[in-house]
């Protein structure tokens, strides 16, 4: 049975109410005051509340504020004549009004108005559940802590509207993100639209936005519909915020602000109903600072940031994926799915992929292209060759044994490479001059995959 609560201090208007309501057939509870109503709403679920503006306690609308986050319908009694406090309450989101004196009528339609809501909104709860629970669907690849938390939030967030600004290096996965963001909520069924603001020239990505009218222009022959009517339902997905133009940034924000748009040459506004979601791999807060972005817009986009990690922070997910690309690209390529030999696979995680997952992608591609039908050797992992310096780029990642273990590594190739260089690749002479034994510089060779060309 549907319980309602009611708070009130005068005594025959709590009685009153109290009779007309259980009458009805519904369970009622009732408090003279704001203190002992926050203790039973503690301990039990009431589907609605009615509650007095002047408690003696606390003023009705303070009350409201306290509770609104349990999402029960809120309905405000007010005194003849003094609605003001409860068009405050409304404005909060408190569900409805009644004005005293109270008919007994119209207070019932109001109950049954709230229960409906209420249970719309246990429902869209279940549903939310529901989706929340497929973050599998979502194609994410991934298994470090630092993934997974951004994972989860992305997965706390898709099912809702709120404006989600992606952010972190070039091929970390911010379009994989906005796209499971939107195949996650309620608008999957609706238009995924994706622009790049750094990729199209600055004079035509007005018209991309918004569209035109037929003669809006001179080259306006017809009328062209703008990608955010297009979007209309589903996810917009605006990638490289930080490039947009400075005059276009207040237009976007005026239609984030306003969620109406016009196309050129037009003065009729269209509602618009889509979900935001912005990323960036720039330092947007720092192009606030020098002024090239808009304050108002960057507080506007920067709701709910999510930080993807760069692949040489989460090494424990370098060669799931890189198995997971091996898998999927033998189905484009249709080759046989290859296993990674034990030294391509150290090579793959010795690198610190500047490029990302994109790049782990685009070097297991190439290294299928070129291996033969048994496995994946080190030799077909090509990765660009550096010239080491022990700058920013050296991976400093693991404890000190280990990247003390990787610079060795690093510095013995250079000089074994450099002293076969001097002496024309004569291993008997390099050796001498290593002061290490001829075995030991053959077992390096092969090791560091030295050849007279390198
Ligand atoms: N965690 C992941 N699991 C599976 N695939 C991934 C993952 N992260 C990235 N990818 C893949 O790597 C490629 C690059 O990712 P994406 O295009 O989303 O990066 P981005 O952050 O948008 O890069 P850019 O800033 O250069 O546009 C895509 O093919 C994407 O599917
Ligand atoms: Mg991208």
């Amino acid at each position: 049975m549907e319980k309602i609560l009611i708070v009130e201090d005068n005594r025959s208007m709590r009685e009153m109410l109290c009779s007309i309501i259980s009458e009805k057939g519904y369970a009622v509870q009732s408090t003279e005051d704001a203190k002992t109503a926050l203790l039973l709403l503690q301990k039990e679920y009431f589907s609605v509340i009615i509650s007095d503006l002047q408690l003696p306690d606390m003023d009705g609308f303070t009350f409201f504020k306290k509770i609104k986050s349990n999402n029960i319908p809120f309905i405000i009694l007010t005194a003849f004549g003094s609605i003001e406090g409860a068009v405050e309450a409304m404005k909060e989101g408190a569900f409805d009004f009644i004005a005293k004196p109270v008919d007994p009528e119209y207070l019932l339609l109001i109950i049954e108005k709230a229960l409906k809501s209420t249970r719309i909104l246990r429902e869209n709860i279940i549903f939310k559940q529901f989706y929340s629970s497929t973050i599998s669907e979502s194609n994410i690849i991934g298994k470090s802590p630092s993934l997974l938390r951004e994972a989860e939030k992305l997965k706390q967030v898709a099912i809702t509207d709120t404006p989600v600004l992606l952010l972190g290096e070039s091929g970390t996965g911010k379009e994989l993100f906005a796209r499971a963001i939107h195949n996650l909520s309620e608008r999957k069924n609706k238009p995924f639209i994706a622009i790049n603001s750094a990729s199209i020239p600055e004079n035509l990505l007005e018209n991309e936005f918004f569209g035109h009218e037929k003669g809006s222009y001179t080259d306006a022959y017809v009328r062209q519909i703008g990608k955010l009517e297009l979007t209309q339902g589903g996810t917009f997905f605006l990638d490289e915020i930080g490039d947009l133009p400075f005059n276009l940034q207040g237009k976007i924000l005026r239609v984030i602000e306003d969620k109406k748009v016009s196309r050129i040459g037009s003065n009729q506004e269209l509602d618009l109903d889509v979900r935001f979601v912005f990323a960036t791999n720039k330092n947007i807060q720092q192009e606030v600072s020098t002024g090239r972005f808009r304050k108002d817009l960057y507080y506007r986009i920067n709701v709910f940031p999510l930080d993807l990690p760069p692949l040489r922070e989460r090494e424990e997910d370098i060669l799931l994926l890189a198995n997971y690309f091996i898998k999927k690209i033998s189905i484009e390529l249709k080759k046989k799915v290859l296993p990674l030999s034990k030294k391509a696979e150290e090579k793959l995680q010795a690198y610190d992929w500047p490029g990302n997952v994109r790049e782990l992608q685009n070097t297991i591609e190439r290294a299928m292209i070129i291996a033969d039908c048994k496995e994946i050797i080190d030799r077909d992992i090509i990765l660009p060759e550096k010239s080491f310096q022990l700058t920013e780029e050296f991976n400093f990642h693991g404890d000190l044994k280990q990247v003390t273990s990787r610079a060795i590594h690093i510095i013995e190739k250079m000089k074994i490479e450099r002293i076969l260089n001097q002496v024309d690749f004569n291993k008997t002479r390099a050796a001498e001059i290593l002061k290490i034994s001829y075995k030991t510089l053959l077992d390096k060779i092969k090791d560091y995959d030295i050849n007279p060309q390198s």
